[in-house]
């Protein structure tokens, strides 16, 4: 019987799975006396942002059942979160699923566990029950709360653990979280997508669209700021269309605001805006608050408005140039960067031409370019027209050059001016430097020491390297 069945409320929920945490905990620790050593995990993650959000809880789980993390694969618990997104982001879970597979043949006792998006996907279980049978451990993106339970389940049979729901409107609180870094995080304000662009196979695999309360996303960022945590990316699919299926229905822009209240608090990025939804008050609020980033990560898709109304996209080529228009009007030093298909079936070269046309009219700090994968269950999937590989090839390569070029011209106009940067790390080959970032996202190095991780410093931007910049403290 499914949780939900029970009608638990999240508290309870959050409780119960507590107490698998417990019995799992010493299950855990029977096998390390049986071995005479501590068990190891790796929890790999592939796609979106979301995913590396969903994979620090699995962390933060098996870190609390005793479990330690290790950096390869070469561990007793391996967790793959996958993406569905692109059909080669299946083919790459495939591909170290086979190697793995080798591995476990030299370890029997490791156990093996898929989650995330492809999981969701229509074939897919049933051909992991039928061929991948040493696969221990198979959930979902609605249930991945009761992974206390189902790693319980699994440290107590032999059997394959499958647990993989369609939907779920629940969203639990309170589970353990072990970040990646310590100074930044990611946090969801929301889960699902409503949208069905017709190329994405998004709403189909993560559901639809539910917000978390304000009050829960509060509560969280402060407790992440109490933990040393300066800066927060507030993650969902779409997140201007945030609070409208709260009972008391609240906007993104105003969410904004109460969140650039919070003490200790530095710098708040989000993502992903929709452009239809965005609305001038969101543009107002990213002014008002000290603490937003100047960037606006906006997919633009396509630039043909034939096009973008096929993908379902509810917004044409003016309506977009508007919006940055007006974001350029109110933030000038505003960074924006975007997603781009390329070859959505029965693209021309004239609708491609619309593509560069406004890449080049909008010139991009940066853009995310994907040849157009198609993906079974989408509207897009049955369209006749498909564009031939090559066409595409030809049509990316010219996108690529171009928005290369731009990136290349924008980061080199930010020479010599001097900006904020959050300091994030000791450089890699260096330790005379430490690496920090720009408001846009990008990276610069200049001389530093340990101490200033996690501080907002004024930097001279001395010289842009195309993707990185060389600087010095202002
Ligand atoms: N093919 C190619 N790119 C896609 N995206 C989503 N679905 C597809 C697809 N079927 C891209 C979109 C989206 C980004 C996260 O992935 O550009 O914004
Ligand atoms: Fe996919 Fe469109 Fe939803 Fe983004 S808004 S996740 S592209 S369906």
């Amino acid at each position: 019987m499914r949780d939900f069945e029970l009608n638990l409320t999240p508290e309870q929920e959050s409780k119960r799975q507590y107490e698998y945490m417990e019995k799992a905990k010493e299950l855990v620790f029977a096998k390390e006396k049986e071995l005479g050593r501590k068990l190891t995990f790796s929890v790999v993650t592939f796609g979106c942002q979301m995913n590396a959000r969903d994979s620090e809880k699995l962390v933060g789980i098996l870190t609390e059942m005793g479990y330690v993390e290790v950096e390869d694969e070469h561990a007793d618990f391996v967790v793959y979160n996958t993406c569905t997104v692109r059909e080669n982001a299946d083919n790459k879970v495939w591909g170290r699923l086979g190697y793995l597979q080798n591995y476990k043949k030299k370890n029997p006792h490791m156990i093996i566990g898929l989650c995330g998006c492809m999981m969701q996907e229509t074939g897919v279980i049933e051909k992991l029950k039928k061929s991948y049978k040493y696969v221990n451990l198979i959930f979902g993106t609605h249930n991945i709360y009761k992974f206390a339970e189902l790693v319980y389940r699994c440290l107590s049979t032999d059997k394959q653990v499958i647990d993989v729901w369609k939907e779920n409107d629940k969203i639990v609180e309170d589970l353990p979280i072990k970040r990646k870094f310590k100074f930044k995080s990611g946090v969801n304000i929301m889960f699902g997508c409503n949208n069905f662009c017709s190329y994405c196979i998004v709403p189909y695999v993560r559901g639809r669209e539910k917000s978390r309360e304000p009050k829960d996303i509060i509560r969280e960022i402060e407790g992440l700021v109490a933990d040393g945590v300066c800066e927060v990316m507030l993650l969902g699919q779409n997140v201007n269309s945030y609070g409208k299926n709260l009972e008391n229905p609240m906007t993104f822009a105003n969410l904004l605001r109460e969140i650039n209240k919070i003490e200790g608090l530095k710098r708040i990025r989000f993502m992903t805006s929709h452009p239809k939804d965005l609305s001038d008050d969101l543009i107002l609020a990213m002014k008002e608050c000290d603490k937003v980033c100047g960037h606006m990560h906006l997919p633009l898709q396509s630039g043909s408005s034939r096009i973008l109304k096929i993908m379902n996209r509810h917004y044409d080529k003016e309506k977009y140039l508007d919006i940055v228009r007006k974001l350029r009007e109110t933030i000038p030093d505003i960074a924006i960067t975007t997603d781009i298909i390329v070859g959505f079936p029965g693209e021309t070269e004239e609708d491609f031409q619309e593509t560069l046309n406004v890449v080049k009219e909008v010139e991009y700090d940066s853009a995310f370019t994907f040849i157009y994968s198609k993906r079974t269950g989408t509207p897009a999937a049955t369209m006749d027209n498909q564009v031939p590989p090559d066409v595409v090839k030809e049509r990316f390569n010219r996108l690529l050059k171009e928005v290369q070029e731009i990136s290349a011209k924008k980061a080199k106009s930010l020479e010599g001016k001097v900006v904020p940067v959050l300091v994030e790390s000791l450089n890699d080959h260096d330790d005379s430097l430490v690496t920090g970032r720009l408001e846009n996202n990008l990276v610069v190095h200049f001389k530093g020491t340990k101490d200033m991780i996690g501080n907002i410093y004024n930097v001279k931007l001395e010289e842009s390297k195309g993707f990185y910049f060389l600087g010095g403290l202002a």
